[in-house]
């Protein structure tokens, strides 16, 4: 392995797994091939902007040709799959998208890999694809019950990465996280965007009851785990990487409050998500069994991600305009309103 090509590094999660490699295997050459999408931002690879071992080409993992000529111009020989739509909000109100990347563009992704003759295949994918685990904690073997049209995508992806392993016998590994937070996340999710609306004493949007529950996860555990799989995982295999720290969404948000010093009263309840999924809980012992273990407990990660976003308002304020706006406004105009109406009724 030398020349590893990381696409939608330049996401959220996909950043750090980028900022991590590159400052870890010095003697790997680190690609990032990103769409640069509304969640796209140059800005989260400004540390490694100089580094020898780190090149950026802007491209979709849909698009054959400009793939093609990034894996034969940097001899790819690995690719670690990151680019996807994330957001299951998104996904309800505009789903053609999710379908063009996280199925589609999965798929374009192995056919041109297999093609060029690549060694390993890493494919990042998500706990929602196991949908409502009401009770009891989800292993890799289970049944796929997708619920958004995010994880029926996300799902799909995963369909589509075995039957290359199965047909083509193509090396591939599948990494599943939960709910990932920390420094560098699009205020899209519930904690950069509670935390950013907290900090200008605006509303807090909490869906239903707030009693849903994630297994919250910091995002540098998460990129460990990662590496982990590419390294040592078996070809074929899947392999959950959880936070083990399931918490309902209220109690979340009173912790990042406490931190903020902030009162609870910015939280609103508002009409939930069409077909809200109400928990999420995995097993990760298959992947322990490899070597890896967390590094962070919730209550530093969670300190260190609100002092993040409280010291780098450079890097999230001028997102919250335009494009954001836009999506701010379908998505919550109409539900803070009815709470406002409720209220005043009440
Ligand atoms: P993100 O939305 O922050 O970043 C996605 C990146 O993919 C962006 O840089 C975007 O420009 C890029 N991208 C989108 N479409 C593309 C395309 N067609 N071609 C190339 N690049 C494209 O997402 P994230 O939160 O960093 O998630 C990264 C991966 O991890 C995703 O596959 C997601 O499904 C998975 N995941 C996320 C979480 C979470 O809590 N955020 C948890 C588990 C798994
Ligand atoms: P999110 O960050 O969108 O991740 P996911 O839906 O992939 O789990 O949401 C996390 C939880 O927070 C989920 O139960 C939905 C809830 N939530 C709200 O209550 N209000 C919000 O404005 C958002 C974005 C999420």
């Amino acid at each position: 392995m030398k020349n590893i090509l990381v696409t939608g590094a330049a996401g959220f999660i996909g950043s750090a797994f980028a900022r991590y490699m590159v400052e870890k295997y010095r003697h790997y050459q680190i690609i990032v091939y990103d769409k640069l999408t509304y969640a796209g931002n140059l800005d989260n690879l400004l540390p490694i902007d100089d580094e020898e071992n780190y090149r950026f080409e802007r491209g979709d993992i849909a698009n054959r040709e400009t793939l093609k000529a990034v894996l034969e111009k940097y001899q790819i020989d690995t690719i670690v799959n990151f680019a996807a739509e994330s957001h299951v909000d998104r996904s309800i109100l505009t789903p053609d998208a999710f379908i063009h990347t996280d199925f589609v563009g999965v798929y374009i992704l192995l056919d041109e890999g297999k093609k060029h003759g690549i060694e390993r295949f890493v494919q990042v994918s998500t706990d929602e694809v196991y949908g409502d685990i009401h009770e009891g904690l989800s292993v890799e073997s289970d049944p796929f019950l997708p619920n958004s049209p995010y994880a029926a995508s996300k799902a799909s992806g995963e369909l589509m990465v075995r039957a290359y392993h199965v047909t083509h016998g193509m090396n591939t590994v599948i990494t599943r996280g939960s709910n990932t937070f920390g420094p560098y996340q699009y205020p899209e999710k519930l904690l950069p965007f509670f935390i950013t609306e907290a900090i200008d004493d605006r509303p807090l949007p909490l869906y239903g009851d707030g009693r849903q529950v994630r297994d919250w996860l910091y995002v540098e555990d998460h990129v460990t785990g990662i590496d982990v799989a590419l390294h040592h995982g078996q070809s074929g295999e899947a392999y959950n990487i959880a936070g083990e720290n399931q918490q309902h969404n209220i109690d979340v948000i009173h912790h990042m409050l406490d931190h903020l010093g902030k009162p609870y009263s910015l939280i609103k309840h508002v009409p939930d998500r069409e077909g809200h999924d109400r928990r999420y809980a995995m097993d990760c012992a298959k992947l322990r069994a490899l070597g890896w273990q967390r590094q962070f407990t919730f209550e530093d990660a969670l300190q260190k991600t609100v002092a993040w976003y409280r010291e780098n308002e450079w890097w999230w304020r001028k997102i919250k305009t335009g494009e954001f706006m836009e999506f701010y406004k379908q998505q919550y105009a109409a539900r803070l309103a009815a709470a406002d109406q409720r209220d005043g009724n009440s």
